[in-house]
């Protein structure tokens, strides 16, 4: 087990995301088969993967850039959607693919995908997270493709932080309690 120098176990390392990435990136061309799609990333957590995730794909893309402002429980009844810099009507008619960080209770991804079909009109609409903490569902929405599934653990690091903080680090990580 490796300790880094901040008190971290290493739970994936830079070298197995990059990994996995390039095979998740295979699977995600191969479903595309070359047709145009628009890649949202889903703020701050996911632009570490999505910036490594899309230089392996090889049809014709956008990005695009979305923030949640509340998180959590909330999100059913007050979430909201903040798009950045960006025309979110360039989804409709397009295949789209969202990309997250981590799906953990669920309710995030189910808020996303509800909001995006609710106001907009993809042609097809596909969920990619990094992590996935299956045990921790609370509902019944799984991604159509993920890189990891991980223990019900807190994990930081390659986008995911701990009140801001370790989203920097190249591989996800977390606290021995
Ligand atoms: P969900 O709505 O419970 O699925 O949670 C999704 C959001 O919670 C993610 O997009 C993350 O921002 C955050 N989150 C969940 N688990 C973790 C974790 O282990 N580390 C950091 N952020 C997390
Ligand atoms: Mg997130």
């Amino acid at each position: 087990m490796i300790t880094t120098a901040n008190n971290l176990k290493v739970m994936i390392t830079g070298e197995q995301i990059q990994e996995r990435i390039k095979t998740l990136a295979y699977e995600i061309n191969d479903y595309y088969n070359g047709e145009e799609i628009v890649v949202i990333c889903v703020l701050k957590g996911a632009v570490m993967f999505t910036v490594d995730l899309v230089k392996h794909l090889n049809m014709p893309l956008k990005m695009e850039f979305i923030k949640l402002s509340s998180y959590g429980n909330e999100m059913t009844s007050s979430g909201k959607v903040q798009s950045f810099g960006a025309h979110l009507e360039e989804i409709n008619g397009k295949k789209v693919l969202i990309v997250e960080d981590i799906i953990d209770t669920g309710l995030t991804a189910e808020f996303l995908i509800n909001h995006i079909k609710e106001n907009y009109k993809p042609k097809d609409l596909k969920f990619c997270s990094l992590l996935n903490k299956k045990a921790s569902r609370k509902n019944s929405i799984e991604p159509d493709y993920y890189g990891f599934e991980i223990d019900s653990k807190f994990v930081v690091g390659y986008g995911l932080d701990d009140e801001g903080y370790n989203r920097n680090l190249n591989y996800i990580g977390y606290k021995e309690v």
